[in-house]
Formats: structure tokens, sequence, C-alpha cells
């Protein structure tokens, strides 16, 4: 099994002024091929600074990182990744079909070969209908769906997702859910954030608690939820965990 991303006492401090905020503080984890793994905590945890460090969007100022065997600053790193904001934010005069040839362009995919894989995006994230309608009509929901069809258009061998369910209905978070599902059997890699729970529990290999910066705890869930405590759902797990640190 190969370590498709390895993060090594990571740590990362953000700096205004002369205000410090210690985001991370020393993390280490690892994440192989083939593997879905929820990254989860509370607000502020860190979960979206360690994202953007994955990226290179940010530099930490201490500590190793590796993607796909290289350091993420390096662009090499990120050809073979697709990425999902926590946040939207297209232009808003581009159409669905119009942003994701964009962003193909970008990894230099070839027109024909583009084509054919944005109509088969839109398919999947259903948004057929809406592929010719520029993006300032969308709604929050329809935007994220835009948003986890672009991080797939280089078909990355590594998906990284900020929080890919907001907003989602119930239909597509299913639909997303399997998507993501079909990914692991063609043996890509997911990295994802999450608030919702159940859905975490649902696709996950593994999952990661994240909090203040710190790990708390990474694993299967059905090893970390043991076996003994009937009808503990992962939820509770969490809230018990977190709570306790309070
Ligand atoms: N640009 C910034 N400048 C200063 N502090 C920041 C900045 N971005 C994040 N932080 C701080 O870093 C910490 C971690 O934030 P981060 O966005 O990584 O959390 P998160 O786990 O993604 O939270 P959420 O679940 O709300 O998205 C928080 O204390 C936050 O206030
Ligand atoms: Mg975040």
């Amino acid at each position: 099994m190969r370590e498709v991303l390895t993060a090594n006492n990571l740590s990362y401090t953000y700096e205004t002024g002369k205000k410090k905020v210690e985001a991370l503080k020393g993390l280490s984890f690892a994440v192989n091929d083939g593997e879905i793994f929820g990254f989860i905590g509370p607000n502020g945890a860190g979960k979206t600074t360690t994202i953007k460090l994955l990226l290179g969007i940010l530099i930490s100022q201490k500590g190793e990182l590796s993607v796909l065997g290289k350091s993420p600053t390096l662009p090499e790193a990120r050809k073979s990744v697709g990425y999902m904001p926590e946040i939207a934010n297209y232009y808003r005069y581009l159409t669905p079909v119009e942003l994701l040839t964009m962003y193909g362009d970008i990894f230099g995919i070839e027109k024909k070969l583009l084509k054919a894989r944005i109509n088969e995006l839109l398919r999947l994230v259903d948004l057929e209908k809406e592929s010719d309608r520029i993006m300032g009509t969308f709604s929050k929901g329809m935007m994220q769906k835009v948003s986890f069809a672009q991080a797939l258009v280089n078909d990355p061998d590594l998906l990284i997702l900020d929080e890919p369910s907001s907003g989602l209905d119930p239909v597509a978070r299913k639909n997303m859910r399997e998507v993501i599902k079909s990914l692991r059997d063609k043996d890509k890699t997911v990295f994802f954030s999450s608030h919702e729970l159940s859905e975490v529990e649902l696709v996950s290999d593994r999952i990661g608690i994240l909090n203040r910066g710190e790990l708390l705890a990474v694993g299967p869930v059905e090893d970390l939820l043991g076996e003994k405590e009937e009808g503990q759902t992962l939820e509770s797990y969490f809230l018990n965990m977190i709570e306790r640190e309070i």
C-alpha cells in the first residue's frame, strides 16, 4: 500500500499584526492509496488550514508534508490532485461548461476529451439542464455541484474536498456519496472534511478527529466506536470526545 498523503509533526500559526493563532500543533497522519479519509472536528479546529497546506496554498512553518510523494509546494504535486474549496466562489458570469473548460485548459486536457468529460461530469452531478446558465443565477447547492465537478475535471488520483456536502439536498448527497465510493473502486484517494457525521460514517474507510489543531483519534469508524457500546454513533462518540476536551 502506497502512502498518498503524509503529515509529520505539521504546525501552522497565523500571524496578523501582533496577534498569533496557533491553528495546527504538531499534526501527524497518513492516508493510503485507495482510501476514503474523513476529517472531522469543531469549527475552528484547523481542518481548512490542513487542507490549504496539503494544496500548497499555505506553507507550514514546521513539520513535513508529502502529497503523492512530493512536497505540495511543487506544482507537479498538484497535477493529479482535485480540490473542492469550502466556499464555491467562482466567477459568476461564467456558465458551468465555461468554468469547467477553463479548468480543463489549465490542466492541459485535450479539447475533445475535455468536452466529453465535462458532459459526463455535469450528468454525474445532475446539472445537465443548467450547463449553459450563468452561475450568478445558481442556488448554493447548485454551486456546490459545479464545484464538485470542477474538482474532478482532471480525473485526479487524490481528491481533496472541504465540506463537500454542505448545502446539498438528500438526493444530491447520496449521489455524491456514490461518486466518492466509485472513486475508491478505481483506486483513487479521497480526503474530505465534513460536519455531516452520518455522511462521514457512511462513506469513510478511516476518520481523523481534529480539535484545536490536534488530532484526538484516527482509525476506522467501527474500531473507534468499539464493539461494546451498542447503539453508539459517530455523532455520540464525537460529542463525548469534544465535550471531555472543553
Ligand atoms: N486567515 C486567517 N487569519 C488568522 N487566523 C485564521 C485564518 N484562517 C483561519 N484562522 C484561524 O485558524 C483556526 C483554524 O481555522 P480553520 O479555518 O482551519 O478551521 P476549520 O476546522 O476549517 O473550521 P470550520 O469547521 O469552521 O470550517 C481558527 O482559530 C481560525 O480562527
Ligand atoms: Mg473549514
